[in-house]
């Protein structure tokens, strides 16, 4: 089942060009919202590749897989079919035709997937999955290494950053009815930060061409309103180019 890769379906937009718009930064940084108003506006799939680490870990958890064991888990995705159905609400995920949406945002999955996300043949992968995925373009496609590994020609890179309480707060704030107090939920943000920032394997790190938004004092609106302004313009350069050739 090698040849099984993670399906995403989503409404088309023939014509015009169709970019990849990068997002990368932090847990709590609010990418996956920022993504899913883009694609909306642009009529992009949304990809949320933090998901597909996360359904990772859920299966490994189910099926009694160690966490350390890169082999293994690699050899688990690829028997394994991810797929991401867009819907108004957000993203489902669905493994092995299962909707798990409900089941991946839980403590334990969350630490899973960062886990599970160091091992080399795990990431490569997943890389190699969200190449053929949005290889079509016409992608929003948020993470951590997708402007500097998976994507690196991307025509619009973003990397969110905010500061670590802000996050930690948010975060909390996403789900304040669960029974974690929110000194435990930032704390473990900050544990996972660190683990993603400093592994061998593409570690969570800017592009270097990447335009940096820092979300610490701004609004939604602000935020986005930023990236719009950014993939305007790289809208506008191609198009210029395209009409000088
Ligand atoms: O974005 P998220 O919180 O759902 O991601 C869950 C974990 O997956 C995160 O701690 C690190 C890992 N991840 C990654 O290593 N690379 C990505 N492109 C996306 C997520």
């Amino acid at each position: 089942m090698g040849d099984r890769v993670p399906v995403v379906e989503g409404k088309s937009n023939p014509g015009g060009k169709r970019l990849v718009i990068a997002i990368d930064g932090p847990a709590g940084s609010g990418k996956s919202t920022l993504a899913a108003l883009l694609a909306r506006k642009y009529n992009y799939i949304n990809i949320e590749t933090g998901a597909m680490y996360r359904v990772l870990a859920f299966k490994a958890i189910e099926h009694g897989i160690p966490l350390e064991d890169g082999a293994k888990l690699a050899a688990l995705a690829q028997q394994s079919r991810i797929e991401l159905v867009p819907r108004p609400e957000g993203n489902r995920v669905l493994l092995d035709g299962a909707d798990v949406t409900e089941r991946l945002r839980s403590q334990e999955v969350t630490d899973a997937a960062s886990k599970v996300s160091v091992h080399p043949l795990v990431r490569e992968w997943m890389v190699d999955s969200q190449r053929k995925m949005g290889a079509g373009g016409g992608i929003v496609m948020e993470g951590r290494d997708i402007g500097t590994k998976v994507f690196p020609d991307a025509e619009v890179k973003i990397f969110l950053d905010a500061a670590p309480e802000i996050r930690g707060t948010r975060r909390f704030l996403e789900n304040p009815a669960s029974a974690a107090h929110e000194a435990s939920v930032v704390a473990e943000l900050h544990a996972r930060d660190q683990r993603d920032r400093t592994r061998a394997n593409s570690p969570l790190a800017p592009a270097p061409d990447a335009v940096l938004i820092d979300s610490t004092y701004l609004t939604l609106d602000q935020v986005l309103a930023r990236a719009v302004e950014l993939i305007d313009a790289r809208l506008s350069r191609i198009q210029r180019s395209e009409m000088q050739a």
